[in-house]
C-alpha cells in the first residue's frame, strides 16, 4: 500500500488493543509533530522552494485539527496527554536516510515525510479494521483517507521539484523504511 514494501506485523493490533490510552496519547503527539514538522519545513525551505509554503501551511492546520480530534477522544476517556516520547521509528528512518548516500536535504525531508504518512495510513487501516470501539474505528477510517492524501502531497512536491530523482530515491527509502518498521519492537504506539 502507498509504496510500503512490508505490511505491519499482525500482532501489532494486540499490543495496541491492550493499551488504548497509550495509543491515543502517542497518536496525539504524532499529530502535533506532523504539524510542527510541516511548519519547520516552511521555515527552513520556504525561501528556496516557495511552492511549499501554501500546501505545508495548510497541512499544518489540518494536522493541528487532527490533534484536537484525538485529544477529544482522550478527554472522553479520561486519558491525559503526557510529555512527548522520542519516536524511534521516525528517528531510525531519518538516520537511515542520512546514512544512505547523497540526496538533497529537501528531497529526503519530503520523501521521509511521505513514507511516515504512508505508514500512518496503513496503521490507521489496521486500527479501523481491528479495534472494537466503534467511535474509534470510524475515527481511524476517516484519518486513513487524510494520511493517504498527505502521502500523495509529499510525493507530488518531491516529484515536481526533483523529477526522476525523486522516484528513484523514494524506491530506495521505501526499502530502508521496510527494514526500520520490521526491526522495531511491537508496542502500543502509532509507529511502534
Ligand atoms: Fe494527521
Ligand atoms: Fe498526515
Amino acid at each position: 500500500m502507498l509504496h510500503l514494501l512490508q505490511p505491519t506485523d499482525p500482532r501489532w493490533i494486540d499490543a495496541v488493543a491492550d493499551d488504548l490510552p497509550g495509543l491515543l496519547a502517542d497518536h496525539a503527539h504524532c499529530e502535533l509533530k506532523a504539524a510542527q514538522s510541516a511548519l519547520s519545513m516552511v521555515g527552513r525551505f520556504g525561501g528556496e522552494a516557495p511552492e511549499l509554503i501554501e500546501p505545508l501551511s495548510h497541512l499544518a492546520r489540518e494536522e493541528t485539527a487532527h490533534f484536537r480530534e484525538v485529544s477529544e477522544h482522550m478527554e472522553a476517556r479520561g486519558v491525559t496527554l503526557g510529555k512527548p516520547e522520542k519516536d524511534d521509528y521516525v528517528g531510525a528512518l531519518r538516520k537511515a536516510a542520512r546514512a544512505d548516500g547523497e540526496a538533497p536535504a529537501l528531497l529526503d525531508r519530503l520523501l521521509v515525510s511521505a513514507l511516515i504518512e504512508a505508514r500512518s495510513c496503513e496503521r490507521f487501516q489496521v486500527l479501523a479494521d481491528g479495534l472494537t470501539d466503534e467511535s474509534l474505528t470510524a475515527f481511524y477510517r476517516g484519518l486513513m483517507a487524510a494520511e493517504a492524501r498527505h502521502f500523495t502531497l509529499f510525493r507530488g512536491l518531491a516529484e515536481a521539484r526533483f523529477g526522476a530523482d525523486a522516484r528513484r530515491r523514494l524506491a530506495r527509502l521505501a526499502e530502508r523504511e521496510a527494514e526500520v518498521a520490521h526491526a522495531l519492537p511491537l508496542g502500543p504506539t502509532v509507529h511502534g
